[in-house]
């Protein structure tokens, strides 16, 4: 999604947020631009291709402060009338994250006050408003802390103003933002990444708090306009995390990754010889012993990764769990129990559904939240009550890998700690659970050698334009999984059924020409999903089965089989999960399409 970088300093900034914007690449976005000052002026340039035409086109600009962006279009289609940043009488200058509700009739009043307007974003209202206050004799902290009184919405921005070259304004509400503290030079980013060249040291901005930078030090008003101090930490995001190294895309970076993901999620719990609730906050105890059922809200992958989980809870803990996604639940009518648990998964934490459905639980009566997340300082994680993270390092790939199966494994500590306090989990079996965790790193890795295999297996789907998967039980959540990878990265139309549900309508679709991919855990359903099989080779359909050892499922005319190492139990999914992704990867290179971008996709879904 849109990103946002913004500079003051003693030195050309250009590079800086040039380099910045670069990092932002794999939000997803179509068009990108910055704003240069230089004492007297504003200097912008805006370009709809890549951010390496946007390198090219600023070559000869220089300047010691200014703001850049990429734009994903929501208002406005993709163009470089509609790329930020935006401009009023060029004099002011405004970056934008978010979206603003009441744009049309701020567009109206300014229209009428002699605003001229040169997009179609619901942005530009507020470089106008900001021009409109700075113009009656405000300061630029001034003018954008009135401006931002009169807009309904969620916004981060970067402000900048012709004539004031030693100040940069930002403020935040709904859309993260965060400030980088450097020497005698400072910053405002979307996301640390962006800022990893240049400094470490960051302050996240709370919700409503506005902030005025200059080269000497920067100071921060909360939301009823009162000074405050903010925390300063210290990043631990790597360069080598958001660096692409050996591998050839990031999405194949992140699929090996999963081995050591997993092993820092886990780390906490395998290195003890028992659950304890406290690995989900101080209060986790207390809350969990008065849980009656559990209701996720999740948004896409971290949907999948819900589904699968509703299998564990109810059948190891023994609680009613239903899973929603995000954006159905925020506007569906529906009857809160305050002893519910409300459990929101989010690779990014900054969803917008995701974050509006937990929003929405609450006000409807839901007290208690748990968030299984893989930013710490996102919106997400300081709106729940409980929380714990997935380790997995920043996911910059936009088809979520790792994000996913450390989804996986922090839902199934959590219905082990849950069914352990309500007297579920006997201590062989805890024992036994935690083991297999320790194991899954190793487990994953044994996987994770099957690429070849698939990168051969993947030349089958060069020119194919369907695929059916097919799981059962735990499992079809993953046939899900498999099918929203495959078509994000590689365009094929791709759905996933439960193999029960094939007869029931979708055998129809079944000839030579569509491939049917079977996940096939050696476990109690495999017989059915045997017979399930047999119905799609009844009608000529070509099989590509994923198989655990001792299946007895064989090769032959029209059935590929993949062989799996053993059977992982309860921790299957996150095994399955592997090779789905590989395959996905590999039929995308076939494709040839732009594996860690695809098109009409950004990573992190900060609107509605
Ligand atoms: C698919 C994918 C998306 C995200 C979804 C939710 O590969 O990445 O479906 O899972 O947009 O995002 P988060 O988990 O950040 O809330």
């Amino acid at each position: 999604m849109c990103g946002i970088v913004g500079a003051i300093a003693s030195r050309n900034v250009v590079p800086i947020l040039l380099e910045g914007l670069k990092r932002l690449e794999y939000r997803g976005y179509d068009s990108a631009g910055l704003v240069i000052g230089n004492g007297q002026s504003l200097e912008r340039v805006r370009s709809t291709g890549r951010v390496a035409d946007l390198v090219e086109k600023s070559a000869q600009t220089q300047g010691q402060i200014g703001i850049a962006h990429t734009r994903w279009a929501t208002h406005g289609v993709p163009s470089e009338r509609n790329a930020h940043p935006h401009m009023s009488r060029d004099q002011i200058a405004i970056v934008h994250n978010g979206i603003i509700e009441n744009y049309e009739e701020l567009r109206a009043s300014l229209t009428a006050a002699g605003y001229e307007f040169s997009s179609d974003t619901d942005t530009e209202v507020i470089a106008h408003l900001v021009h409109s206050h700075y113009a009656r004799g405000n300061t630029l902290l001034a003018a954008t802390q009135a401006t931002l009184t009169e807009l309904v919405g969620a916004y981060a921005i970067g402000v900048i103003a012709a004539d004031n070259p030693d100040q940069l304004i930002c403020a935040r509400r709904g859309s993260p933002l965060l400030l980088g503290i450097g020497e005698n030079e400072h910053f405002i980013a979307s996301d640390m990444s962006a800022l990893l060249p240049v400094t470490r040291r960051v302050i996240y901005l709370e919700e409503g708090d506005v902030a005025e930078l200059s080269r000497k030090g920067c100071r921060i008003f909360d939301e009823t306009g009162t000074e405050t101090q903010r925390p300063v930490q210290l990043s631990e995001l790597s360069n080598e995390s958001v660096e692409l190294g050996q591998y050839r895309h990031y999405m194949q970076k992140e699929i090996h990754e999963q081995p050591q993901a997993l092993a820092n999620t886990l780390e906490s719990v395998c290195n003890s010889q028992s659950l304890i609730p406290g690995i989900f906050g101080a209060d986790a105890h207390s809350i969990f012993a008065q849980v009656e059922s559990i209701l996720i809200l999740a948004c896409g992958t971290s949907n999948h990764a819900g589904q699968v989980a509703r299998y564990w809870i109810e059948e190891i803990a023994g609680i009613p769990c239903n899973v929603e996604i995000a954006s159905e639940y925020r506007y569906r009518t529906s009857v809160a129990n305050p002893k519910t648990l409300v459990v929101t998964i989010s690779q990014s934490g900054e969803t917008a559904d995701t974050l509006a459905a937990l929003n929405h639980a609450k006000n409807i009566g839901h007290e208690f939240s748990l968030a299984i997340c893989n930013v710490p300082e996102s919106a997400i994680i300081r709106q729940s009550k409980l929380r714990l993270l997935t380790r997995a390092g920043p996911e910059i790939g936009v088809a979520s890998t790792k994000a996913f199966t450390t989804q996986l494994a922090a839902l199934f500590l959590l219905t082990l700690v849950l069914a352990k306090q309500r007297g579920k989990l006997a201590p062989e079996l805890e024992s036994q659970y935690l083991h297999e965790l320790r194991h899954l790193p190793v487990a994953v890795q044994k996987v994770l050698a099957l690429e070849p295999l698939i990168a051969d297996m993947a030349r089958h789907f060069a020119d194919k334009h369907h695929a059916l998967f097919l799981g059962r039980g735990l499992h079809f959540p993953i046939a899900m999984e498999g099918a929203l990878k495959l078509k994000e990265i590689s365009y094929i139309h791709a759905e996933a059924y439960p193999a029960g549900e094939l007869k029931h309508g979708p055998l129809a679709l079944v000839d030579k020409d569509m491939p049917v991919i079977s996940v096939a855990p050696n476990d109690a359903l495999l017989e059915k999903l045997k017979s399930n099989l047999q119905e799609v080779r009844a009608r000529g359909g070509e099989l590509y089965v994923f198989a655990d050892a001792n299946t007895h499922i064989r090769e032959g005319d029209g059935v590929h089989i993949m062989h799996m190492p053993e059977h992982a139990g309860y921790l299957s999914p996150i095994l399955h999960t592997i090779p789905l992704q590989l395959l996905a990867y590999y039929v995308a290179l076939q494709k040839g399409t732009d594996v860690d971008k695809p098109r009409n996709l950004a990573k992190s879904v900060t609107v509605e």
